[in-house]
């Protein structure tokens, strides 16, 4: 993974040259904590909220107002609907599922479907389905 220190984004993107270089796509009203690592081709989009001490690992989506607490890890692929919550030090697992509008309150093992308040895990996904579930 390529770790990049995020800056802070308000209004329209304003994104480091090696983030651009690791082909991250991060969209208007996103803020990022400087102290975020950042992989590459990455998808964070409008408005979502990056706490202190997160991992964002290679090709994750991060969609519309998603609020991540500090210390959080997106593990590779996984991929977090919009509106969801996800509160401080939880681990999601790599090519997971979480489902629009879910509180992760505990960590999301790897290749799962999960969703709710509290988040919780609905199934494994098949080979086929990880990063295509929509
Ligand atoms: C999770 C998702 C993919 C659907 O998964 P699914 O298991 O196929 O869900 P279904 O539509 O079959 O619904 C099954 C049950 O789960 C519930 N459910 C579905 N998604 C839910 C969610 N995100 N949170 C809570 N409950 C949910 C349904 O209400 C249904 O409940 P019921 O059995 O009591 O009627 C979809 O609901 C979702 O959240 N998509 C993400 C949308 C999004 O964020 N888009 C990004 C736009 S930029």
């Amino acid at each position: 993974m390529i770790t990049h220190s995020g800056e802070q984004v308000h209004g329209a993107p304003k994104v480091r040259a090696e983030a651009k270089d690791a082909r991250n796509i991060i969209e208007p009203g996103v803020v990022i904590h400087p102290s975020v690592k950042l992989g590459h081709g990455i998808l964070i989009q409008a408005g979502a909220t990056i706490a202190h001490d997160c991992v964002i690992c290679d090709f994750v989506t991060i969609c519309p107002g998603v609020n991540l607490a500090g210390g959080v890890t997106v593990g590779e692929g996984a991929w977090i609907g919009i509106n969801s919550c996800v509160v401080q030090g939880v681990t999601i697992g790599e090519w997971s599922f979480i489902g629009a509008g879910s509180v992760v309150v505990k960590d999301i093992p790897p290749r799962v479907l999960a969703y709710g308040n509290p988040c919780r895990v609905i199934r494994e996904l098949k080979p086929e389905e990880l990063g295509r579930i929509l």
